[in-house]
């Protein structure tokens, strides 16, 4: 497997969302290259690292990306915001679960990583960044909205 690449099939429409996108790439890049790199014996090693750089990459990206739904009365922020806690929660099970099967659990991790690309960002997050795009606004009657 080779580095993913940001192109713009990734771009959300909105420019801040998507240079931090970027950065998830990086991570996910370097936590792949981690793991094929790594000995079977670093693998804990490499479960915390990339649990620690997901961590504080969620933390300052889904604020951003909270703050700026309540700005633009995205109208389904709650379930886009249970999404980001169920991911958060999701990489609190893998880090109590790390010790006991390092190399199982950051498979799982990259995996986990991996999916959210193609569930959350290429699809949820798009809806977030095309919200104030015209022409992405289904065509709904104004009072559909309320
Ligand atoms: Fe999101």
């Amino acid at each position: 497997m080779i580095d993913i690449e940001w192109d713009n099939s990734l771009s959300v429409g909105n420019d801040e969302i998507d240079r931090q996108h970027q950065m998830w790439l990086k991570i996910l890049n370097r936590t792949h290259e981690r793991i094929m790199t790594g000995k079977a014996h670093g693998m804990l090693q490499i479960g915390q690292d990339t649990l620690k750089e997901m961590k504080e990459y969620c933390a300052m990206h889904f604020e951003f990306e909270e703050k700026y739904m309540a700005q633009i009365n995205f109208e389904d922020t709650r379930r886009h915001t249970q999404r980001h806690v169920a991911f958060l929660e999701r990489l609190n099970q893998i880090e109590t679960e790390l010790r006991q099967n390092p190399h199982a659990l950051v498979t799982e991790l990259f995996r986990t990583m991996g999916n959210w690309l193609i569930n959350h960002i290429m699809n949820e997050d798009m809806q977030i960044g095309f919200a104030q795009l015209p022409v992405s606004r289904p065509s709904l009657p104004q009072s559909a909205t309320h």
